[in-house]
């Protein structure tokens, strides 16, 4: 809900990228973004937007969405296409590049990425210092933390040098996740492949073996799905540290940060716990009734810019059907779209459908990755979004920095520690 705030003459102006705004409602299918009263660039007192779901901070180019009709373009091109004929690697050149790369290009890109899979042996050694029973996602913010100070360009604010640390936050989060869960179940560091993909090195150094040309794919589709999403959280939460003119390595460490929430990219694990509890598919009915009778959240449905069907969760149902079939996970296929129909029964009017991490879960566990091992993959992936806006923000930065509504007292009397 907003209402105005209470603001006084010395409060400093917020400042809204109207011009974007008008920009978008040209498009089709944007009539329902939220309305903001400025015309144009100017003074005015801060609004009270709670959750800031109706705030406008930043113009993109990177990926479009329109919540109402349920579509998702990376720099204009569907989700879906991409989901069904690009690779992880060129999107993220889309990405970064704003453009399709050329057949030359893609392979000089990709061999630029695969130069960097393999980490300096002290971060291998760190790995080995974790404690076992840290979570995957502790440990993995800690790693790419450290990971700066293995990196003699870390402070360097120039594009040039923030590119080539994108590219090697990218290549390298794969070695930190899997050499994590290697030296948790205390088998031996398998290093990076460089002939192979990033989803075929990763399963790789995962597993000790290399994994089949579906599984690879399967998780080369998830990585697509997840790379980037206009400014969810975890991406606003890069963009507000860069901001600020701090480091690359800062701001995806705070992204991962944001991103490990359950009620982000958390949820993807949560749904698989869900899952398990449920057991069978004569109890999903109680289940869900159950918990929404409670006024629980249902993991895995809802969205805050969706109120139609998430386009992630339409290609991946699809896909995960027949990657459940193939590995022997028909079960949970069928008991994920049993929850989906009583919950479309239930909330549907209320434009709660299943969101992108619904159906990765399935996808995720069919190709056996531990359940704590999903949100990690979501960050593998969403680094890319991650460093393609902080570089857009460094573009033409301005300090984000928004107001509280102050409800404390005031002129309150100190009083001497001995007389309170
Ligand atoms: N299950 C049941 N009810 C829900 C759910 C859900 N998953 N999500 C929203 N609702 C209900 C709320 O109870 C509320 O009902 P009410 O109006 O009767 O009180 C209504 O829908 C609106 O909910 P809000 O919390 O105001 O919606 P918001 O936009 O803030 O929430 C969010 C979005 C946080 C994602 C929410 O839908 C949720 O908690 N979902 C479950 C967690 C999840 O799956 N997160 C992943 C999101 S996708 C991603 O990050 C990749």
């Amino acid at each position: 809900m907003s209402d105005r705030a209470t603001v006084r003459e010395s409060d400093p102006i917020v400042v809204i990228a109207a011009s974007h705004y008008h920009r978008e409602l040209e498009r089709p299918g944007t009539e329902s973004l939220p309305m903001i009263q400025q015309t144009e660039t100017q003074q005015s007192a801060p609004v009270f937007d709670k959750g800031l779901a109706n705030t406008i901070v930043a113009e993109s180019e990177i990926s479009f969405i329109d919540g109402a009709k349920g579509i998702l373009e990376y720099v204009g091109i569907g989700i879906d296409e991409l989901a069904r004929n690009s690779t992880f690697e060129e999107v993220v050149f889309l990405l970064w590049n704003r453009r399709l790369p050329k057949a030359a290009e893609l392979a000089a890109f990709i061999k630029s990425i695969q130069a960097e899979y393999d980490l300096p042996e002290q971060m291998w050694e760190l790995i080995r210092q974790c404690p076992k029973d840290a979570g995957p996602m502790h440990a993995l913010r800690t790693l790419v933390s450290a990971l700066a100070m293995f990196d003699a360009e870390a402070d360097d604010p120039s594009p040039a040098a923030n590119q080539r640390k994108s590219m090697r936050l990218l290549a390298k989060t794969p070695a930190l996740i899997a050499g994590f869960d290697r030296h948790r179940k205390g088998t031996t560091f398998v290093k990076p492949d460089k002939t192979m993909t990033i989803a075929g090195s990763f399963l790789t150094m995962l597993n000790g073996q290399k994994p089949t040309r579906t599984v690879e794919r399967a998780l080369d589709v998830c990585l697509i799905l997840h790379a980037d999403h206009g400014l969810n959280a975890s991406t606003f939460a890069a963009r507000v540290t860069i901001s600020t003119l701090s480091d690359m390595y800062s701001a995806i460490t705070s992204a991962i940060g944001t991103l490990k929430g359950p009620l982000h990219g958390g949820a993807n694990e949560e749904v698989m716990h869900m899952l398990n509890e449920i057991g069978s598919m004569e109890n999903i009915e109680p289940y869900i009734k159950n918990k929404l009778a409670r006024k629980e959240r249902v993991m895995g449905f809802g969205h805050r810019v969706y109120k139609a069907y998430d386009p992630r969760a339409t290609y991946l149902k699809t896909f995960t059907k027949q990657v459940a079939a193939d590995t022997g996970n028909r079960k949970l296929y069928e008991m994920s779209r049993k929850i989906e129909e009583i919950m479309a029964k239930e909330v549907a009017a209320k434009g709660i459908y299943p969101n992108v991490d619904f159906y990765s879960a399935t996808t995720y566990f069919s190709l056996g990755l531990d359940l704590d091992l999903f949100t990690p993959m979501f960050a593998m992936s969403r680094i890319a979004g991650w460093a393609a806006h902080c570089i857009e923000q460094l573009a033409d930065n301005k300090l984000i920095r928004p107001h509280v509504k102050y409800t404390g007292p005031h002129n309150a009397a100190y009083v001497p520690v001995e007389k309170r």
